[in-house]
């Protein structure tokens, strides 16, 4: 059967990576079913990707804790393969409650097989991190080096989904999953009416310099200018997130081989925090004001993906630049500058 037949259930599918990926799924022709609890989201993010594409899809607002939801759903729609967003993701939270990341994150995914075992669905595309490497590997970072110890309990869910899948993997060949391991994503569909939407006070730097540039909070604290780089600020792997969906159907199509396979997701490039704030003024004709402050505990001095297996492997590489990535940011903010809640 063409798997374009079948469905695919896409868990945290109302989120930020989740919506912009139920879009390239849906352009890219596929029938999707979505599940999520909305503990981070708005469903306005869907009914907006259903407006831009013109498609629709299955919505279930739902936990993926919970079984009898997850068999209900594989009993009931022909899905051929998942692609797995939910879990809970602020770095600083996990640290004051690392119960509820390893619930969410951890015995979540194991649910989630569990139930895709008992429906005989053995394809799985898993959200991974960049910070699965933890703080002691050398950059840029590749597939072959080991698993490290990520310092917070967020990152080592990630580290030990990876661990669970490939033991998943190595009892039963029938598994096929590919671990995509994110480095910065950023941007936003270059409609402008989809994007990133997070609640309370953003952790990540984006989100908070666009909640600056339209006027929503004052100024940008820059966390430590005397890291060992040329500005003294950290450097990371800013990538666009429609390449990052992009990246997701490839995996998808090209999820036929048996076992676990992990790919970097990122350009290549590593931009410091400055530069970034720089850029983000020229992009948009805003000034950003910043005070510099200490560093932020846990915060790794630069890292950077080698994309190269991804390129060789999946045929996938970045598309967009900086100036992409800053440009769709900003038309999303400025356009909704109170994000799905409007006002
Ligand atoms: P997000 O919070 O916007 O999306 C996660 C979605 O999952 C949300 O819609 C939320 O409501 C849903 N969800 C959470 N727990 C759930 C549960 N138990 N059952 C059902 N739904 C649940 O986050 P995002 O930035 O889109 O990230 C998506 C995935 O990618 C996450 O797994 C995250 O850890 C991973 N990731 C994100 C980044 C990043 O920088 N954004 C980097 C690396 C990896
Ligand atoms: C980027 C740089 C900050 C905010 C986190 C997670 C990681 C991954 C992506 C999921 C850093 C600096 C930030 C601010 C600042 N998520 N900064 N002022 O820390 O690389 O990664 O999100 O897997 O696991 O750890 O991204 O955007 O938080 O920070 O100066 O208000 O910007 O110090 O150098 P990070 P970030």
């Amino acid at each position: 059967m063409n798997e374009r037949d079948s469905q695919i259930l896409v868990t945290g599918g109302a989120g930020y990576i989740g919506s912009h990926t139920v879009l390239a799924l849906l352009e890219a022709d596929y029938d999707v079913v979505v599940i999520d609890s909305l503990v981070n989201a708005s469903f306005e993010s869907l009914r907006r990707v259903e407006r831009i594409t013109g498609k629709s899809l299955t919505f279930i607002e739902g936990d993926i804790r919970d079984r009898a939801l997850l068999d209900n759903i594989f009993a009931t729609h022909d899905i051929s393969a998942v692609l797995h967003f939910a879990g809970l993701k602020a770095v600083g939270e996990s640290v004051k409650l690392p119960l509820s990341y390893y619930e969410s994150n951890l015995a979540g995914t194991v649910t989630l097989c569990q139930a895709m075992q008992s429906a005989a669905v053995f394809r799985l595309v898993f959200s991974s991190s960049a910070t699965i490497y933890g703080p002691d590997a050398p950059v840029p970072y590749h597939e072959q080096l080991p698993r490290g110890w990520p310092s917070s309990p967020y990152g080592m869910s990630k580290a030990m989904v990876e661990r669970v899948l490939d033991d998943v993997c190595l009892a039963d060949e029938r598994w096929a999953v590919a671990l995509l391991r994110y480095f910065n994503p950023i941007g936003a569909h270059e409609s402008g009416l989809i994007g990133e939407d997070p609640r309370g006070i953003p952790n990540n730097l984006l989100p908070f310099i666009a909640q600056v540039a339209v006027g929503r909070r004052e100024r940008l604290s820059i966390f430590g200018s005397d890291y060992p780089t040329k500005d003294g600020t950290c450097k990371r792997d800013y990538l666009h997130v429609m390449d990052l969906a992009e990246g997701h159907v490839k995996a998808l199509e090209r999820l036929e081989y048996s076992g676990c396979r992990a790919y970097n997701l990122g350009t290549g490039q590593a931009v410091s925090v400055l530069e970034m704030v720089d850029t983000f003024q020229t992009v948009s004709g805003k000034t950003i004001p910043y005070d510099v402050v200490p560093r932020r505990e846990g915060d790794l001095a630069a890292f950077w993906a080698d994309p190269t297996l991804a390129y060789e492997a999946l045929g996938w590489q970045a598309q967009r630049n900086l100036n992409d990535m800053i440009r769709d940011t900003w038309r999303w903010q400025e356009a909704n500058p109170n994000g799905y809640s409007g006002g």
